[in-house]
């Protein structure tokens, strides 16, 4: 377990004494946060923590997180237009096919204006093949809510997974099937952007880490009410091999036409 040195304060860059404001992460500023999310994509190095040189190697483009995807305006435009769904449900302690406990859920279609808009941006990060399904998965955590350690099912999820975070900073794990001692973290903060693609996917178990483990190295990130939107495309008609899906990603985008 990592012990506290510093606190989650609104703001990574704040925190590791960083100059850089959260509004500065590329993307945000330059008005098209959906560009290059693709395969190519680097990680904001601030937001990354990997168990060894290798394990960020092997992730490189396939595990991202960009921070400041979303503006505070847009996050209170989103909670709005899925509270009212999700305050019919009760909050729940398991589900079939993954440790999850406090949580409540819902799948809709994103239909208002931030909705749609977010949509769109979050379409690069998928195989032009392969669109997002035009409903996201709509996860309410509570503070002592996780979700555990699991693989997305094959059977029903494509290849790629793309999760905005609001309300609450977390950290998302990843750990590899193979080698558990293999570890790659993702902080992720209040309006932030994560992709996991291909080998990050399908080779690595992923979890919302409960808040007594709530830690980014050294930094403590107390965990309060979450709300996660997830993007997921559906599944090939080939499954399962695990890794079928990453050369039909880089041809197509190969074969996309020459950004302008
Ligand atoms: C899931 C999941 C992660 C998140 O619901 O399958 O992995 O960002 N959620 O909440
Ligand atoms: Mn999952």
């Amino acid at each position: 377990m990592h012990r506290a040195r510093g606190l989650w304060r609104g703001g990574v860059a704040a925190t590791l004494g960083g100059s850089r404001a959260i509004s500065g992460v590329p993307g945000a500023a330059s008005g098209c946060p959906g560009a290059g999310l693709g395969p190519e994509a680097e990680a904001d190095p601030a937001l990354l923590r990997a168990s060894s040189p290798e394990v960020a190697r092997r992730l490189r483009g396939l595990a991202l997180v960009r921070g400041g995807f979303v503006s505070e305006e847009e996050a209170a435009e989103l909670l709005r237009e899925v509270e009212p769904g999700l305050g019919r449900g009760r909050y729940q302690n398991d589900h079939w096919d993954r440790a999850i406990t406090g949580y409540r859920e819902t799948e809709r279609g994103l239909r208002g204006g931030a909705g749609r808009a977010l949509l769109l941006r979050v379409t690069p990060a998928f195989p032009p093949r392969r669109p997002p399904r035009p409903s996201a998965h709509v996860l309410d955590l509570l503070p002592g809510g996780r979700v555990g350690p699991h693989v997305d099912s094959v059977k029903f999820c494509g290849c790629t997974i793309a999760g905005v975070s609001l309300l609450s900073p977390s950290v998302l794990r990843l750990r590899s099937l193979q080698d558990p001692q293999d570890w790659l973290e993702l902080l992720l903060e209040p309006g932030s952007l994560y992709v996991l693609r291909a080998a990050a996917r399908y080779e690595f178990t992923h979890e919302i880490l409960p808040d007594e483990e709530s830690f980014f190295g050294g930094l403590r990130v107390p965990r309060g009410r979450r709300v996660a939107l997830i993007f997921r495309n559906d599944p090939s008609e080939t499954p399962p091999d695990p890794l079928s899906d990453l050369p039909v990603f880089i041809e197509d985008t190969q074969d996309s036409p020459p950004p302008k």
